[in-house]
C-alpha cells in the first residue's frame, strides 16, 4: 500500500510541485489549504497533470479540529508542511501575523501528529536562517540568525523540531514510548521557475517581492520595468547574487527527503540549493534570451535588509538524500516564460 502524505499550504507554488513529485515517488497525497495565498484553480491543474482527482481539504492549519479531522479521516503517515507566510517585507509590519501563522500552524499540525502518533515531518525551512553569511558557500553548521520576523519563525520552527525529537530520545531511553520523530529540516535557498507544461507556476498576488517573477511580468507587459535594488555590492557586477534552484528540482528534494525518512531512523537538516550563483542581471539577461523579449530596467539603491552574496553548499543533500539538482538557469527562465506566457494573469484571469 502507498503511504499517505499531508500536504500543508498544498496549492501554493512550492507545494503544488511538490504534490506531483510525491505522486511520482510513489506516495498518495492528501492536501489541505485555506487559499489565504492560493487559488483552487491549482486544483483542476493538479487534476489534469497527474490524471487523478485530487485528495484535497480547505482548512487553516491553526484549526485544531480540522487537522484532527485530517487525521481521523486519511490514513496519514507523514506531513509535509509548507502553510506558512513568506514575505520578508510583510513581517516586518505584521510581526504578530507572521508569529501566529508560522508558529500557531506548525504547533497545530505537529500537535495532531503526536495525539494521532504520525512522527514523519518535513519542514520547509529557508537560508534565511544563516543571516548574514561569513562565508560562502552556506554549510549547514554555519552559524544561524534571523534579522526580521519571518527569519524567526523558520529558526524557531527548526528548534521546535529538535526539542521534539529530544523529547522523543528521552522518552525512549526509558521504554515510554513508540516510534521517535524523524524530521526533516531543508533550507531552500531561491526557488524559481516552473513545470514544464507551463500549467502551474508561482502567481504572486500583488506586484512580486521577487526577482523572477518581477522580471516575468516585465517580459510579459505586466509591469514597465524591473528596479534593479543596488550596483555597488561587492559582486562581479555589483548587483546581489542568488543560488536560484528550479521549482521542480525542489520538488524532487521533498520526495527524496520523505524516502529518507521512510527508510532510515533519525532525522536531517540540509540545504536545498544548486551550488551555482547569479547576480541580478545574469537572471536578466537570461530571461530575456528565454522569453525573446527585452528586460526594461533601472537601477535603485539597496533594497533594506538585503545580503550582498549567498549561495549553498549543496553536498550535505547528496550524501543524506541522494539528491542533487538538475535543471539549470536557462531551464528555470525558460520554464517560468512558458508559465507566465500561457497564464499572463495567472490561476484566476
Ligand atoms: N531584486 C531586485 N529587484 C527586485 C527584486 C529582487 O533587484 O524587484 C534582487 C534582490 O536585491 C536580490 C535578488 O534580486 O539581490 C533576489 O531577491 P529575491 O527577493 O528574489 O530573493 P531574496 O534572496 O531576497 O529572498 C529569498 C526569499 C526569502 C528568503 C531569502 C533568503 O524570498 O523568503 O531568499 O533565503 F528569506
Amino acid at each position: 500500500m502507498k503511504p499517505t502524505v499531508l500536504l500543508t499550504g498544498a496549492t501554493g507554488y512550492i507545494a503544488s510541485h511538490t504534490w506531483l513529485a510525491l505522486q511520482g515517488a510513489g506516495f498518495d497525497v492528501v492536501g489541505v489549504d485555506d487559499f489565504s495565498n492560493s487559488s483552487p484553480e491549482v486544483l483542476n491543474r493538479l487534476r489534469e497533470l497527474s490524471d487523478r482527482e485530487p485528495v484535497f481539504e480547505r482548512a487553516n492549519v491553526c484549526d485544531e479540529a480540522a487537522m484532527e479531522g485530517l487525521f481521523r479521516r486519511h490514513p496519514i503517515a507523514a506531513v509535509v508542511h509548507f502553510a506558512a507566510f513568506k514575505a520578508v517585507g510583510e513581517s516586518t509590519t505584521r510581526p504578530l501575523a507572521y508569529y501566529a501563522n508560522n508558529i500557531g500552524g506548525l504547533l497545530g499540525v505537529c500537535g495532531a501528529m503526536q495525539r494521532h502518533g504520525v512522527k514523519r515531518f518535513v519542514f520547509s525551512s529557508s537560508a534565511t536562517v544563516y543571516g548574514q553569511p561569513e562565508r560562502l558557500p552556506l554549510r549547514e553548521d554555519a552559524p544561524l540568525s534571523a534579522t526580521n520576523p519571518y527569519g524567526q519563525t523558520k529558526l524557531m520552527g527548526e528548534q521546535i523540531l529538535r526539542d521534539l525529537g529530544a523529547a522523543d530520545s528521552v522518552a525512549t531511553e526509558g521504554g515510554a514510548r513508540g516510534a521517535a520523530w524523524q524530521t526533516a529540516c531543508l533550507r531552500y535557498f531561491n526557488p524559481v521557475g516552473a513545470h514544464a507544461s507551463g500549467r502551474i507556476g508561482e502567481d504572486p498576488r500583488g506586484v512580486p517581492n521577487n526577482l523572477m517573477p518581477y522580471v516575468a511580468q516585465v517580459a510579459v507587459g505586466r509591469l514597465a520595468r524591473l528596479s534593479v535594488y543596488g550596483r555597488d555590492y561587492p559582486t562581479p557586477d555589483g548587483t546581489g547574487v542568488r543560488d536560484y534552484i528550479h521549482v521542480v528540482d525542489l520538488a524532487e528534494g521533498h520526495a527524496a527527503a520523505l524516502r529518507r525518512l521512510f527508510e532510515q531512523a533519525g532525522s536531517v537538516t540540509v540545504n536545498l540549493g544548486t551550488g551555482r550563483s547569479y547576480s541580478v542581471l545574469d537572471v536578466v539577461a537570461a530571461y530575456a534570451k528565454a522569453s525573446g523579449r527585452e528586460i526594461a530596467y533601472e537601477v535603485k539603491p539597496r533594497r533594506p535588509g538585503d545580503i550582498a552574496a549567498c549561495w549553498a553548499d549543496p553536498t550535505l543533500a547528496r550524501e543524506l538524500l541522494g539528491w542533487s539538482s538538475k535543471l539549470d538557469l536557462a531551464r528555470m527562465c525558460e520554464d517560468s516564460w512558458r508559465w507566465q506566457s500561457m497564464n499572463p494573469k495567472g490561476f484566476d484571469a
